[in-house]
């Protein structure tokens, strides 16, 4: 009798259970605190029913949308697809803005809309803020121990708040200075073109590096630069080999790295490449600079020998970690910005008048005088156009996928601990629900009353995982492209040629396919 009495008991036990995890338990409105308390069973019930819900939880809500996947495949084939994203945001439209993909034995859940990647990574950051651990991953960032792709732990969040702590100082006293001279050093440039037809791919990408450089080193590159050529060739190569198919197949299926694979044997070259520039980088700089203070690295360093800040979090940088760091912000903050002014000369090229409006606004506003920071404000039509770039190309169109650090849920569908997380940033930008003719290039939508949402305008990503330069990249933006379209006047190469494709190409980075342009000085 008593046996059967526990048994009855028992089972309701397990019942209750499923049915409280497997409707998600008011998952909508679930705090931080709610997340973590939905893991309690885990730590409260005796072992055997953890296993149980171990077992329960190791696959997704079958109920989760999708398209068909193959054995063993899963769906790979999706996910080599050229232009990911825009192939993502097309399967939203037919399994809806919350779907997975199979990779392997992997799951993926790809968010479509602001909404979502909202809830996931700002409402529920504590629940999505890890990183997917993977063999490729852990070989491009020293064992995990860059900010990227580190997972979410004690050491990453202290490791976080150093560097943000840094550049917040860098922010603050010398920024402006030195993107100011990085705008004005690029006007130089074009000048110098003297109206002849020109790829400025290249220009950009010295701008956006010398001012990572300035801020990390103290120091600034000639585009000639054989030190700056080798470094960016060598970033470029490792970004574009990391995001091959032929790389994340190790990492989805491990048998494959017993064969041999011409195309990680270049990423493991360039890694060390790297490693050896920026290790040189890095001794050149203690011998010289250190005393001197006010860049990145110094305050590393400092944080190192004597760890005030570092200390109250109980973590030591190590040399890998500062190491790592110079690696993150010139990989972060080099290609992204760079990708950002192309696309920007691109889509004037389409709309000459958004240009010259920019230019009128300058002048009316500011008069001959070249703008600072803090006119923001007084020049919206500027502004406007730079968030349109932003909403059009978001420039980290799937950010960098995060991992679910415990069950959670997400728009009600139970998400289980290690599903990887792909917030479709370039879809929520196309989100026609959200966006009026999203395709279009319209910056009048982000006047007032243009109808345009600031707040489901998410390029930089959002909560625990944020883009860590997001303040860099704001004023750079407005600095670089204030200057551009105050001094010169971007014309089409030639009547018979086609204006940019605007398609680009999507990788870690969306770029926008090489095209030419003739800058004219408005200075004439
Ligand atoms: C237009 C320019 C930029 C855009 C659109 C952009 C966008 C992003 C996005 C979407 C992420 C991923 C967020 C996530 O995982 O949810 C990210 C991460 C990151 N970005 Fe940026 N970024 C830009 C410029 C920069 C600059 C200038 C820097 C450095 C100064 C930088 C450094 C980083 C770093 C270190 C991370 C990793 C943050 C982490 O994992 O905690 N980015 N960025």
């Amino acid at each position: 009798m008593f046996v059967s009495v526990v048994s009855v008991v028992l089972l309701l036990a397990i019942l209750w259970m499923i049915a409280v995890r497997l409707c998600g338990h008011k998952p909508d409105t679930q705090s931080q605190e709610d997340a973590k308390a939905s893991n309690k069973p885990e730590t409260t019930f005796p072992k055997f029913l953890q296993f149980f819900f171990k077992r329960l939880h190791s696959s997704p809500s079958p109920s989760l949308p999708g398209p068909p996947s193959f054995p063993f495949l899963g769906n790979m084939l999706d996910l080599t697809r050229d232009h990911l994203p825009i192939h993502l945001t097309a399967l939203a439209q037919r399994y809806g803005n919350i779907y997975r993909l199979k990779c392997g034995s992997t799951t993926m859940v790809i968010l479509n809309s602001s909404e979502l990647i909202r809830e996931a990574l700002i409402k529920k950051w504590s629940d999505f803020a890890g990183r997917p651990h993977s063999y490729t991953g852990d070989i491009v960032s020293g064992g995990g121990r860059s900010i990227s792709l580190g997972d979410y732990s004690e050491e990453w969040k202290a490791h976080r708040r150093v560097i943000h702590g840094a550049l917040q100082r860098c922010t603050s006293d010398s920024l402006h200075t030195v993107i100011e001279r990085q705008a004005r050093r690029l006007s130089q440039v074009l000048r110098d073109y003297k109206e002849t037809t020109v790829d400025l791919s290249e220009d950009f990408t010295v701008a956006a590096s010398n001012v990572i450089t300035t801020l990390t080193f103290g120091k600034s590159y000639d585009k000639s630069s054989e030190e700056l050529q080798k470094l960016q060739t060598c970033l470029n190569e490792i970004v574009s080999l990391w995001g091959s198919p032929w790389i994340s197949a190790l990492d989805s299926f491990p048998l494959l790295r017993k064969l041999p694979n011409p195309t990680f044997s270049r990423l493991l070259k360039e890694v060390d490449r790297r490693d050896e520039l920026i290790g040189k980088h890095i001794e050149e700089f203690k011998k010289s600079d250190c005393e001197e203070g006010g860049t990145l690295t110094s305050s590393l360093l400092q944080c190192q020998e004597t760890p005030q800040g570092a200390a109250k979090q109980q973590m030591t940088l190590t040399d890998t970690h500062v190491h790592m760091t110079t690696v993150d912000l010139l990989i972060g903050g080099t290609e992204t910005t760079a990708a950002l002014l192309n696309w920007t000369v691109a889509f004037i090229l389409h709309r000459p008048e958004v240009q010259n409006k920019v230019y009128e606004e300058q002048r009316a506003v500011l008069g001959v005088r070249y703008p600072q920071y803090s006119d923001r404000h007084r020049l919206p039509y500027l502004c406007a156009m730079i968030n349109e770039i932003l909403r059009l190309r978001p420039v980290a169109p799937l950010a960098v996928p995060h991992r679910a650090v415990r069950n959670s849920s997400i728009a009600g569908y139970f998400i289980p601990k290690n599903t990887i997380i792909i917030p479709n940033l370039f879809g929520a930008h196309h989100d026609p629900e959200v966006w009026k003719d999203p395709y279009s290039f319209r910056p009048e939508r982000f006047l007032k009353d243009g109808g345009g949402s600031i707040r489901a305008l998410i390029p930089f990503g959002g909560g625990a995982r944020l883009c860590l330069g997001e303040a860099v990249a704001k004023m750079e933006m407005f600095l670089f492209t204030a200057y551009l379209l105050r001094d010169f006047q971007f014309l089409p190469a030639s009547k018979e040629e086609p204006l940019p494709d605007l398609r680009g190409v999507a990788s870690v980075v969306l770029k926008v396919k090489p095209y030419t342009v003739i800058a004219r000085s408005r200075e004439q």
